[in-house]
């Protein structure tokens, strides 16, 4: 489908959730990372909701053994959904369905977590010839305008990969993807080079890539060639590095609040951040945190 001057619609979004999930554990011991809840909703759900509130339509999970509470929490419950119908709780009724009826899921599976970029790797029939987003599946952010559509934006401009950046505490940078780019406008830059996880003296700058990226379907020939990295993973900044080499890439500096919750410290600030702003608890909540802090 196209959209205005000819641009391609992105439709699909890609979402590994596949890894061990080992700096969490032993949560993650027998459950999915992606399933540790925000208040009352898992991380995953977050993000979902962030893809669709940009207009993808279809969302593919990269799984592996041990994730099927993903796949059981975006299909229906009719147990669930008979007692709720039973106990006349409407509201929990209707929430519910919505999170099956949000998009359509499909599950791939990742035989062996080789890493983001071969779990990427492993949508590629079903992406087919056409862009296409990947969202990392512990990465929430806050922001107003969904930062996969703010991302979109810049797409629809150059049609050629986006990554989403933000800034970081410049001695975090090896944490990070970090990007080396020129300035078009305040929240646009093309990049001249990506670095994955610099020390911060080896940084060029403290732009970091947080796990929100437009891709186009010539990625899978570089992620195809591409050696393990890191950790000995297939690393998906490195494909993208190497394609950015050869062709071209922008950033977008996203308007938002950036939550590794794969992180516990990162995780804990999440559940702050949004506890917060719920009406239901943030006057309680606020009350207690003075209380506790000193
Ligand atoms: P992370 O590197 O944060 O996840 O990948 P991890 O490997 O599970 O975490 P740690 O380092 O052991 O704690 C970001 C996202 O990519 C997925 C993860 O499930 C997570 O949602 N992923 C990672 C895969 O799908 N496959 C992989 O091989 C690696």
């Amino acid at each position: 489908m196209i959209i205005s001057n000819g641009v391609k619609k992105i439709r699909k979004a890609v979402i590994p959730v596949a890894g061990l999930g080992t700096r969490f554990l032993p949560a993650t011991k027998v459950q999915p990372k992606e399933m540790l809840t925000v208040v009352d909703k898992p991380i995953i759900q977050y993000i979902v909701e962030e893809a669709v509130q940009s207009g993808i339509e279809e969302i593919i999970f990269v799984t592996s053994a041990n994730k099927r509470a993903i796949e059981d929490h975006f299909d229906r419950n009719f147990e669930l959904e008979y007692r709720l119908r039973q106990k006349g709780k409407k509201t929990e009724l209707a929430e519910m369905l919505k999170i099956s009826d949000m998009a359509k899921f499909i599950y791939v599976r990742q035989k062996t977590p080789k890493g983001l970029g071969h779990a990427v790797l492993t949508a590629r029939e079903l992406i087919g010839d056409e862009p296409f987003v990947v969202i990392a599946g512990d990465d929430i952010i806050d922001s107003r305008v969904p930062a996969i559509k703010q991302l979109m934006r810049v797409y629809e401009k150059y049609e050629d990969i986006v990554l989403g950046v933000t800034k970081v505490n410049k001695k975090e940078t090896y944490k990070y993807g970090i990007i080396d780019s020129l300035k078009i406008d305040e929240r646009t830059a093309e990049i001249k080079k990506l670095i994955e996880k610099p020390t911060p003296s080896k940084a060029p700058s403290n732009l970091a890539v947080t796990g929100r990226y437009i891709l186009t379907p010539e990625i899978f020939d570089f992620l195809a060639k591409q050696k393990p990295g890191a950790g000995g993973e297939i690393q998906l900044t490195d494909a993208i590095a190497r394609y950015i080499k050869e062709r071209v890439g922008y950033a977008c500096l996203y308007e938002g609040d950036y939550y590794d919750c794969g992180n516990k410290l990162e995780f804990m600030k999440a559940i702050i951040n949004f506890g917060l702003k719920r009406s239901a608890f943030k006057k309680e909540l606020k009350k207690y945190l003075r209380q506790i802090v000193n």
